[in-house]
């Protein structure tokens, strides 16, 4: 990755890190896609869900999880009080992905797309702030706590990005597949809101 644009990414603010996304090309993935999806949510969320990279819906209207999964996610953050909003409506929650670019026919990230793409996350998270950081998958739990066990080896437990606090769960798209993980995924949420009121009370 080139040291000099990481650097420049490091140093923006919204606006600017908003428009370097939309125009961004450090990797092959802005030849497929139709948008770039840089993420929803108030701008100073108490708490950042990390999703893996755009999927066929989220490409076509810009904006993460909107596609069947994100049905599942939007289901579980509602029963815990939390929805998804915008700058006019504020939320308690900003959601990002670890990839702003569809992979084609929604493939795996490739290890160098996620380090080219890993300066946007990291200014997110910086610009954010959150009290919590929930990584759903194994990409997001790779690029940002810098690990490839499996999920269910990572769950349960609070790691911790950049002294944030962050909570590994599985996937939602996974969870369509699989739904008896679905009640390790609501432990999962349960365990960030206790994180979370923890990091309140402090
Ligand atoms: N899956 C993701 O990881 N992100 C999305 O935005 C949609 C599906």
């Amino acid at each position: 990755v080139d040291g000099e644009r990481a650097r420049a990414i490091a140093g923006m603010a919204w606006p600017q890190l908003r428009e370097s996304v939309a125009a961004c090309q450090a990797c092959g993935l802005c030849e497929g896609r139709k948008q770039t999806v840089f993420g929803v949510g108030h701008e100073q969320a108490h708490w950042m869900i990390v999703g893996e990279a755009p999927g066929e819906q989220e490409d076509l209207q810009g904006e993460p999880f909107v596609g069947q999964a994100g049905k599942l996610l939007d289901n579980m953050l509602r029963a815990l009080g939390l929805t998804r909003g915008d700058a006019e409506a504020p939320t308690q929650v900003f959601i990002a992905n670890t990839l702003k670019c569809r992979p084609p026919r929604n493939r795996n990230p490739e290890p160098a797309e996620l380090a080219q793409c890993l300066p946007y996350l990291q200014r997110q998270v910086e610009l954010v702030k959150p009290r919590v950081i929930l990584a759903l998958g194994r990409f997001a739990v790779q690029t940002l706590l810098q690990r490839s066990d499996a999920i269910g080896r990572l769950r349960g437990q609070v790691h911790a990005y950049q002294g944030i606090p962050v909570v590994v769960s599985y996937h939602p798209a996974y969870l369509l597949r699989n739904l008896p993980d679905k009640a390790r995924a609501w432990e999962d949420l349960c365990l960030a809101r206790e994180v979370y009121q923890r990091q309140l009370a402090e």
